[in-house]
């Protein structure tokens, strides 16, 4: 097992100045400003994993032939930092994010980062550049963990030579402007993953793969894509990158079941124990579009909302799809969607008690 004094550090020689790096922390938006170091750790199929690092963020000299440029062997994870009042930085359920890279890994016949590598890996990249941690309300250090295939071999089999690293990015919230619902299609000509497919890892691929239904969605004037599972057409799976919750007007929350097909987020699993621990009735089973077209018009459907670590919660005011087009309850965000992103938020900022011991 590593730690994070595993990691020998090797200075950016020119690092942002204290002004650079106000003005970033000044004006931050999502994933576009990057710190000084990024983690890393090497691995060949000969000597496993080696030589952990910190090391100056900076671009990667890649072989043109490098695998994961042809066959796109890449997984990625994605979890936050938050500064907390005393000044202590956080992170919310690490190794779970950690487990799940290794079951993406195995599913991309990736090699298996160990969980205390992964984690240590985070630590000491936090101890490095931790000071990017922003400190205004809703904002944090987006942490982004990624493995690529280096091989460089236009065969394709399993990779032989892989990289790991961690990069941050001092963020405001995912969605600009607030708390605002957004708007999702319902997506019947597209799938985002079959039985047997790659719907369950957090492999690039999938994230590709739906930015041309989410720019036909966009066209038409919606904001995210709803998919429903390829084998029948008709069952809710998840959005382009978040799960999804339906609540019922009587009160109980529910969930598309993990298929295999859909990720199986961190921040949806936090989210059903906090429904059901404020003693929500929390079901994770099969939602028929049919079900929430005719919830959503009759009402039955009181609130929607879509789920991740990047979206944190967000409500959903409106549907669509083929000839139809809803507003979900009044269009405003919902009292249990809200409820519930006060009580995850207050956890991972530190404004409440942590009784789940889920922050690092
Ligand atoms: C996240 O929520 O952290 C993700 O990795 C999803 C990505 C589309 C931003």
């Amino acid at each position: 097992a590593s730690t994070a004094e595993a990691f020998r550090v090797v200075p950016n020689a020119s690092p942002a100045s204290a002004e650079e790096r106000a003005t970033v922390l000044a004006d931050l938006k999502f994933g576009v400003n990057f710190t000084d170091h990024m983690a890393r750790i090497s691995w060949t199929a000969d000597d496993g994993w080696t030589d952990r690092r910190v090391e100056a963020y900076g671009p990667l000299p890649l072989d043109p032939a490098a695998s994961v440029l042809h066959y796109a062997g890449e997984i990625f994870e994605g979890l936050k930092a938050y500064r907390w009042a005393d000044g202590t930085i956080r992170t919310f359920r690490p190794e779970e994010n950690a487990k799940r890279f290794q079951r993406s890994a195995h599913r991309m016949a990736l090699p298996e980062l160990p969980v205390e590598d992964f984690l240590a890996a985070i630590r000491a990249y936090v101890a490095v550049d931790g000071d990017w941690t922003p400190t205004a309300p809703d904002s944090s250090l987006y942490l982004r963990p990624f493995l690529i295939a280096t091989d460089v071999f236009l065969g394709l089999r399993q990779p032989k030579k892989a990289e790991f690293l961690v990069i941050g990015s001092p963020s405001g919230p995912y969605f600009s402007g607030g708390v605002k619902p957004v708007s999702i299609w319902v997506e019947q000509d597209y799938h985002r993953a079959g039985p047997g497919g790659t719907g369950a890892a957090k492999c690039g691929g999938n994230y590709a793969a739906s930015l041309l239904p989410q720019m036909e969605a966009y066209a038409r004037g919606y904001d995210q894509v709803l998919y429903l599972d390829a084998k029948t057409d008709t069952v809710l799976e998840e959005l382009g990158g978040m799960n999804v919750f339906v609540v019922l007007k009587d009160g109980t929350v529910v969930t598309p079941v993990l298929t295999g097909n859909l990720l199986e987020g961190v921040t949806r699993s936090s989210i059903i124990q906090l429904l059901s621990d404020d003693d929500l009735k929390v079901v994770e089973r099969p939602i028929t579009i049919d079900e929430l077209r005719q919830g959503v018009a009759s009402g039955d459907v009181a609130e929607v909302f879509a789920c991740g670590t990047a979206a944190v919660v967000t409500p959903v005011g409106r549907m669509g799809a083929k000839d139809f087009e809803q507003q979900v309850g009044d269009g405003t965000p919902g009292a249990v969607t809200m409820k519930v992103r006060q009580t995850l938020t207050d956890i991972q900022y530190g404004h409440a008690e942590d009784t789940y011991g889920w922050m690092e």
